[in-house]
């Protein structure tokens, strides 16, 4: 079996790669489609389908990243996506319409993953929380080495504001935030993480890590806090290693 191909499908693209489970990267070029708009299941399937076909890979496994709550392989929210996502068996659909093994999971699951393998959570055995700062704001929760999926930690009600609206890098380019005023939101949201889990470690990813030196030293908190290494690779290598070991 060839490599794993990982899909990320985000708020405004779809990007996927066969992905090298040694070395925790692509194995060749990522290719991107747009989002379709209305963002549907069918729709996205299909594009999801155009994408695999671009690749040398004809029968290995796929793995596809979902902005939302995934349990067995069945979509339970739908945040930033089309609605009609939710109550979908996106397994199911997936592994039909691509006619191969496919298994989905929550993003920012599936950064928190990667990280974990190959990036800047490697090996902590500790309580780490990676966060993903893009259209919303996912969470990963993982301690010594597994896991806890779902954990919607974008979502928590800080001063009666759902977090995600006020601390994710999109609201900082709709509101025209500054670096320290968007680090001062941060600084809030971080703390309340804090005081629920005490972690050992923030990792940071999302598209906007790669700018971190820009902000992350103003987040005002006690806890490490470092940029993802991924960045915006974590979905789709996280995806692949998601499905490979759904596939054992
Ligand atoms: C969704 C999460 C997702 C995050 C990042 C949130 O709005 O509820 O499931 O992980 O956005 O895409």
């Amino acid at each position: 079996m060839g490599n794993p191909i990982g899909i990320d499908f985000g708020g405004s693209g779809i990007k996927a790669a066969p992905v090298d489970l040694v070395m925790g990267d692509f194995a060749a070029k990522r290719e991107k489609i747009k989002t379709p708009v209305p963002s549907t299941p069918e729709a996205v399937a299909e594009v999801m389908a155009e994408l695999v076909a671009r690749f040398d890979e004809t029968d290995s496994p796929v793995g596809v990243t979902v902005p939302g709550v995934i349990r067995h392989g069945e979509a339970f929210s739908a945040a930033n996506i089309d609605a009609s996502w939710i109550g979908v068996d996106v397994d199911a659909l997936l592994t039909e319409r691509l006619g191969r093994e496919v298994h989905v999971v929550n993003d920012a699951d599936a950064a928190g993953v990667a990280e974990l393998r190959y990036g800047a959570a490697k090996g902590h055995e500790g309580v780490v929380i990676v966060t993903t700062l893009g259209t919303g704001i996912g969470s990963a929760l993982l301690y010594r080495g597994l896991l806890v999926p779902n954990t919607e930690l974008g979502h928590l009600e800080i001063d009666g504001h759902d977090a995600e609206k006020r601390a994710a890098s999109s609201i900082k380019e709709l509101e025209g935030l500054s670096w320290k005023e968007w680090a001062e939101r941060l600084t809030v949201y971080y703390r309340t993480l804090e005081k629920l889990f005490s972690p050992d470690l923030f990792v940071v990813g999302g598209g906007v890590s790669k700018d971190s030196e820009h902000f992350l030293h103003l987040v005002d908190i006690a806890t490490e806090i470092i940029p993802a290494k991924l960045h915006n690779r974590a979905g789709i290598v996280g995806a692949a290693v998601f499905t490979t070991e759904k596939d054992d």
